[in-house]
């Protein structure tokens, strides 16, 4: 795993973006896996100013999203399909043809998760996969104990997960209890990964995903078994990690290195 420690979250979410953009430069077709969240929305702002500057073009990129919540159409305003148009598609040149997420109201969620894994299996991969990380260590929708080896499937959400989305839903019991995700198989099988997590609230599941074992009762764990990760972190998040003044040393404020 290679550690990239910003001094600060603006400094995180511009090291992503450099990171993204770099990406899609190098291929301009590239297949992106996206994620929402809170943690996204300020790399998502970074990206729209960059497409607004002339420095991006996503006309030829092609997206999956890793997750939508099961029961919601895409027009729900607590979707993602919503959230993605809002935070960022709405504002790039990428043709909506090649977005795709999960259809949350799809009359059979089990067949419609295994039309999007088999979608993304022939777009020929995800080339560069972005994820944000649970409080809980999940990556996707993939809660604690989910296999290391999941397809595309309906998960169960936990309560913790539930409690820190409720900020988006009306009513309690409007937050979903379960949604479509990628499986760990999934996002292990993409090409490259590259997960963001900023502040204090993360600090513990970063260090159990970077330095402790491989469980699955921390989903984002199995990332250590992938061969190309990039991990940005600001300090608040890297605050409960052991090495790292090794972290600093091969990569100074996030820095490339000579091998790079
Ligand atoms: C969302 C997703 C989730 C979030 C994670 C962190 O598509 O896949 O794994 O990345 O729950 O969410 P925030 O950024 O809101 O803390």
């Amino acid at each position: 795993m290679k550690i990239l420690i910003l001094d600060d979250e603006a400094a995180a979410i511009a090291k992503a973006a450099e990171i993204l953009e770099n990406q899609i430069s190098q291929k301009p077709a590239s297949v992106l896996g996206l994620a929402t969240g809170g943690t996204m929305v300020p790399l998502y702002d970074c990206l729209r100013k960059s497409h607004a500057k002339g420095d991006v073009s996503f006309a030829s990129v092609v997206t999956f999203n890793l997750d939508e919540y099961v029961g919601l159409a895409p027009e729900h305003a607590g979707s993602y399909h919503t959230y993605m148009r809002v935070a960022l598609f709405d504002h790039i040149d990428i043709d909506v043809s090649n977005v795709h997420l999960p259809v949350g109201n799809a009359a059979d969620p089990v067949a419609e998760s295994a039309r999007f894994e088999a979608l993304i299996s022939a777009s020929g991969g995800i080339d560069l996969q972005l994820l944000g990380l649970g409080q809980n260590g999940h990556i996707g929708f993939n809660e604690p104990t989910s296999s290391l080896s999941s397809p595309t499937r309906v998960k169960t959400l936990t309560q913790s997960t539930r409690d820190a989305n409720r900020q988006y839903f009306d009513e309690t019991e409007d937050v979903p209890r379960y949604a479509i995700t990628m499986g760990i198989g999934t996002i292990l099988r993409s090409k490259a990964c590259l997960m963001l997590a900023t502040g204090p609230n993360k600090a513990k599941a970063v260090a159990k995903m970077v330095e402790g074992p491989v469980m699955a009762s921390c989903p984002a764990s199995v990332l250590q078994m992938h061969a190309k990760v990039t991990v940005v972190l600001d300090q608040a998040a890297s605050k409960d990690l052991q090495l790292t003044d090794y972290y600093h040393h091969v990569h100074p404020r996030g820095a490339g290195s000579e091998f790079d």
